[in-house]
């Protein structure tokens, strides 16, 4: 049998806080919701999900390279740097085929994710929880939108879905 394609999933600084941050603006649904659905989702559509959310660029970058069967370097070992990722052992070898990534602030600001998936090649979705264009001009740049497959904003936790669905169904990889 054909092994189920993999997506991986990012989700960038002060996501770990949804649910509680700002419930006008995010809603109630935490992370841990989302990525739990993304998991039920992701199995329906044959695809094999891992998840990871940090907030530290440079742990993002790592995990963009790591994606691509690149050997990150060695991970600070300050507690403070710690990121959650739902998969275990994984390995250079481990590539993605295709990156949701929701960037959090880092859309406004991070030439070096987007150098990263760039550098690496992997077709990648954008997504935000929030309508990023109905709010202050400085969300309304992202640095990641002109390379992206598809940005998905403003549909709140179903933007997830809405990606993952996509790249199940219509992604050719
Ligand atoms: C966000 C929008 C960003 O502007 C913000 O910095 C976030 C979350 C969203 O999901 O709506 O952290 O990416």
């Amino acid at each position: 049998m054909a092994s189920r394609r993999h997506i991986l999933l990012i989700n960038g600084p002060n996501l770990n806080l949804l649910g509680t941050r700002e419930p006008q603006i995010y809603g109630s649904t935490t992370l841990h919701d989302i990525e739990q659905a993304s998991q039920t989702l992701a199995f329906s559509l044959g695809l094999r999900l891992t998840t990871f959310q940090s907030n530290h660029e440079g742990a993002i970058i790592d995990r963009i390279h790591q994606a691509a069967g690149f050997i990150p370097s060695p991970p600070s070992p300050s507690p403070s740097s710690a990121a959650t990722t739902t998969e275990a052992g994984v390995g250079p070898g481990d590539k993605v085929s295709a990156i949701i990534i929701n960037p959090g602030a880092y859309t406004h600001t991070s030439i070096g994710i987007r150098d990263a998936l760039l550098g690496t090649g992997i077709p990648f979705v954008e997504v935000h929880v929030s309508n990023v264009h109905a709010r202050e001009a400085f969300r309304h740049h992202s640095y990641l939108s002109d390379k992206a497959v598809a940005v998905v904003c403003g549909l709140g936790p179903f933007g997830y879905s809405a990606a993952l669905e996509f790249l199940g169904r219509h992604m050719k990889f």
